[in-house]
């Protein structure tokens, strides 16, 4: 049986954040949801500026909305969310 999604994690595409360091941080989740092989279960998107860019990078996570995202801390929040999650 095929895994529903469970997840979502939204990307913001915005010029801010996608050239402070969201067009980095794309690649970095792709690369561990391929890793942990869970693409079935995530909706993963990309949006346009919801009007935090001061706050960039932004990514939202299951409706947890992580600010100032970097490629050292993106790791670490992506771990801590999935480690934590039971469904998948
Ligand atoms: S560009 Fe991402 S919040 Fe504005």
């Amino acid at each position: 049986m095929e895994a529903s999604i469970t997840h979502k994690i939204l990307i913001c595409l915005g010029s801010s954040c996608h050239s402070r360091g969201n067009a980095e941080n794309l690649k970095i989740i792709q690369d561990f949801v391929k890793e942990r092989d869970i693409a079935t279960a995530i909706d993963f998107r990309g949006h346009l500026c919801n009007e935090l860019c001061k706050r960039g990078p932004v990514i939202e996570i299951d409706d947890h909305v992580f600010e100032e995202v970097t490629q050292s801390n993106l790791p670490s929040i992506l771990r801590s969310h999935f480690d934590k999650a039971t469904c998948i």
